[in-house]
This record gives structure tokens, C-alpha cells and sequence, in this order.
């Protein structure tokens, strides 16, 4: 049975005072005991998040990290300085990142090294542009971005590893992949570790779905076999809308 997951990501949303209003209504609701939720604040936020929810399940989540563990790189975080403040977990690979911050899949292979060798988790994303899904390249591109970053990886280490699709069309749009498309991509994506690994290991890793999930879609796409679970966007901000998300199994 692998892990589902409900993982918020708030982006460069909520400052201390509504990182705090936030969490004291997350910490009073009843969570489901079969989801494991997570929430990625921004960094200024961290220890703050992880104070308030430390008697909680809840998982707090680096947006990202730097890909070398310490130097001359000004403005920057690494695994340690997370770790130190009770971060073991952090998202890789975000559609933003890749297009603003330009991480192509070289340095989110070293990204990943770097956390694993740090002991951290990881929410790998990835995922293809409308052009490519337009064009009918969206198998091929998934394909080069898991086999450059992950596919030089030890069996062993893949159990540190979260995937999370998020076709590029669909995030902070409104628009959605659908469930079938979602199912399609994320068998597509299992059949290949099955190739590159073995089938056993395919069946365990989560593969969640990101990409305008709302309350009113989430459990259309949770209910396909191969989808585990969310990465939740614009959605997170909102304690109603992300508690229905978490009960959408
Ligand atoms: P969205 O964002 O839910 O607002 O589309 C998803 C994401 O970027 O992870």
C-alpha cells in the first residue's frame, strides 16, 4: 500500500501573522489517520511552522535548497541550514523554479544527490509545457526529466523519493488535467521505474498530482489507481479548501 499524500505548497504566500492563523485552525481539525499531510511555507517561516505543528503529523516542507552543501552563494539555503531548524523534507524540481530560477535537469540531479546525501526527503517535480502537450511530446519529455535526475539513483535511495506531476499548462490556471490524463501519465511514469528498477519498487513510490487541484476536482482525480495524492497550490491558502482536498480519498 503506498503512501498518500496531501502536500500544500504556499509559495511566496502567508507572513508570520498568517502563517500563524493558518496552522492554529490546521492543528484543531480532524485529519484523516490514512493521508500524510505537508505544507511548504517560505523560508522565513520554517521554524515558525515547525514550532506550531510539532505535536502534529503534519510534515513541514522546503521549497527548495541549494545544490552544494555551504560557500560563496549569496541569497541561497542548504540541506544543513534546514535540517537545523527541523526541515527534513524539500521540494525539487518546481515548474517555477525551472522557468524563473532556469534549474535545468543537470542541476536538479546534483540538487537531488546533495539532499539525499543530507539525508533529506524529497518532492521531485516535473512535468511538460503546452507545447509539448500539444505537440504530442509529453511522454518523451517526462521521460528525460525523471531519467536525468533520478535514474542514476540507487534502489535503495527511492525510498526517500516523492514524484509529483504537474503538467506546466495546468498550474495556478485553473485548468486541469484530466482524471484520464492523469491516470495515463502517472502509469506511464510507474511503468518506467518498473523498467529501470523493478516492478516491486514501481508499486511503492507515491506519485501525486499537481496542477489546479480544488476541492470540487480532487477526488475525480485521486480515485485513479496510479494517482497517490496532491501538490496544492493556490488551493493551500485556504484552511477550507485544503482539509476538503485532504479528505478527498
Ligand atoms: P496550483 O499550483 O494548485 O495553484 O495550480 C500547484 C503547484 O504549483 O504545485
Amino acid at each position: 500500500m503506498r503512501d498518500q499524500i496531501v502536500a500544500g505548497n504556499w509559495k511566496m504566500n502567508n507572513n508570520q501573522s498568517e502563517t500563524e492563523f493558518f496552522l492554529n485552525k490546521l492543528i484543531k481539525q480532524t485529519k484523516p489517520t490514512d493521508v500524510r499531510v505537508m505544507l511548504a511555507p517560505s523560508f522565513t517561516q520554517l521554524s515558525q511552522a515547525v514550532t506550531i505543528l510539532k505535536n502534529d503529523r503534519i510534515t513541514v516542507v522546503a521549497q527548495n535548497m541549494n545544490a552544494e552543501f555551504s560557500g560563496a552563494f549569496t541569497g541561497e539555503i542548504s540541506a544543513d541550514m534546514l535540517k537545523e531548524v527541523g526541515v527534513m523534507t524539500v521540494v525539487l524540481g518546481h515548474s517555477e523554479r525551472r522557468a524563473m530560477n532556469h534549474e535545468t535537469d543537470e542541476v536538479l540531479a546534483k540538487k537531488v544527490k546533495t539532499a539525499l546525501a543530507s539525508e533529506m526527503k524529497i518532492i521531485f517535480c516535473f512535468g511538460e509545457e503546452l507545447g509539448h502537450r500539444k505537440s504530442g511530446k509529453y511522454f518523451e519529455v517526462v521521460e528525460k526529466q525523471i531519467t536525468k535526475a533520478l535514474f542514476d539513483l540507487s534502489e535503495g535511495a527511492w525510498s526517500n523519493l516523492i514524484l509529483a506531476y504537474e503538467p506546466v499548462w495546468a498550474i495556478g490556471t485553473g485548468e486541469t488535467a484530466s482524471p484520464e490524463q492523469a491516470q495515463e501519465m502517472h502509469a506511464f511514469i510507474r511503468s518506467l521505474i518498473g523498467q529501470k528498477y523493478n516492478t516491486s519498487l514501481a508499486d511503492k513510490v507515491s506519485i501525486l498530482y499537481g496542477g489546479s487541484v480544488k476541492p470540487n476536482n480532487a477526488k475525480e482525480i485521486f480515485s485513479n489507481k496510479d494517482v497517490d495524492g496532491g501538490l496544492i497550490g493556490g488551493a493551500s491558502l485556504n484552511i477550507d479548501d485544503f482539509m476538503a482536498i485532504v479528505n478527498s480519498f
